[in-house]
């Protein structure tokens, strides 16, 4: 917040912010996690700005899937925009590339969709519903099995419109940005129905675009990200192998205290947060790196139609780290609280 007022005295860039208490503490106190008053009230925003979330004293899952989760389900942001670059020389491979990715991490299906449960003998059977913006569906599982056998099953599920929404946005994007290709990442050699049908409306819109199209799989992927980061720029992922692949990426560039991420929803509200969870190892200690959330802020910006202003503070940023002034993760002597100091500094002197 400090940053973005320091911007907000700099520019013609003005700002109310208004604060949500949620998040573990709250959970923990009282149970809840986003009320429906909360949802229409975000809903209005003009963006969110969202910290990072989890804590070893709720179970893995609760946090995550009833705010974060929640929200980009809910606001439908189905695009996860996440700037893979190198932040050289902040980086850990040997060999410097100078690279740039585009990941456009799909955000509201997949594995991640939330058809989920268990089948047990005296339940041989599973009910459930999957609502988003585009559409509801009702979905009905029934097993049978000998009686002493139990599973578990996690269901991933592309449907035609939010596929081609996905390859809509995507090469809008790399048109937008200069790019004559997306490179679709999938495992269609193995899931093949989903990553099937995301192949041929994905070659459709490359057709009709005249943009071009090239296919990974995701293991061929992570690879290729180690030897040939650079030749990738629009990077379009299905939301399950989107959430690994990133933190490679932000590793790759400098560390996951460097990446930032927005959940965009081009005719909504949009969401901008820091890839990295709340590290709760270091909590409290003034050891984490702010610069995720500082680039988080940046792409925000940009989304506002305030592209000047996020340049400004990445320029910023950038200067930061080339002066040193950095948390230990990146070899500096600086805490949490004096890197914004810094930052804020550098702002003002622009
Ligand atoms: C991320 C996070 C989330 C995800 C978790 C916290 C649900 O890892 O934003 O990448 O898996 O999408
Ligand atoms: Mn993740």
């Amino acid at each position: 917040m400090r940053v973005l007022e320091a911007i907000a005295e700099m520019s013609s860039f003005s700002f109310e912010a208004t604060n949500y208490d949620i998040g573990s503490e709250r959970y923990l106190r009282d149970g809840t996690l986003v009320s429906e008053e909360e949802f229409d009230s975000l809903e209005k925003m003009d963006a969110i700005y969202f910290g990072a979330i989890g804590d070893p004293r709720v179970k893995p899952g609760i946090l995550e899937k009833g705010v974060l989760l929640a929200m980009r389900a809910r606001f439908d942001q189905y695009i996860n925009l996440r700037p893979v670059k190198s932040w050289h020389p902040y980086v850990p491979l040997k060999q410097h590339f100078d690279f740039n990715i585009h990941f456009l991490r799909e955000n509201t299906e997949d594995f991640y969709i939330g058809a989920g449960g268990k089948l047990v003998p005296e339940e041989m059977k599973h009910k459930m519903t999957i609502k988003r913006g585009m559409y509801t569906l009702d979905l009905k599982l029934k097993g049978k099995a000998d009686p002493e056998d139990e599973f578990g099953f996690e269901i991933g599920i592309l449907s035609k419109k939010g596929i081609e929404r996905f390859a809509d946005y995507s090469f809008k994007y790399a048109a937008d940005n200069g790019h004559d290709k997306v490179t679709l990442v999938d495992k269609a050699n193995v899931c093949t129905s989903i990553y099937g049908m995301q192949r041929e409306i994905f070659q459709e819109k490359s057709d009709d675009t005249g943009i071009g199209l090239d296919f990974m799989y995701v293991d061929a992927m992570a690879m290729a990200m180690l030897v040939r980061p650079h030749t990738f720029d629009t990077v379009a992922v299905p939301n399950l192998f989107g959430d690994i692949l990133t933190d490679l990426g932000a590793q790759l560039g400098g560390g996951l205290g460097m990446g930032a991420s927005g959940n965009i929803n081009p005719a909504g509200v949009s969401m901008f947060e820091p890839i990295h969870g709340s590290a709760p190892d270091i909590a409290g200690q003034g050891k984490a790196n702010p610069f995720a959330t500082f680039m988080a802020a940046k792409m925000m910006l940009d989304q506002l139609g305030h592209k000047e202003e996020g340049d400004m503070l990445e320029k910023v940023l950038v200067k930061s780290l080339d002066d040193g002034a950095t948390t230990p993760d990146l070899g500096g002597a600086l805490n949490t609280s004096r890197v914004t100091d810094y930052v804020v500094e550098q702002l003002r002197c622009l």
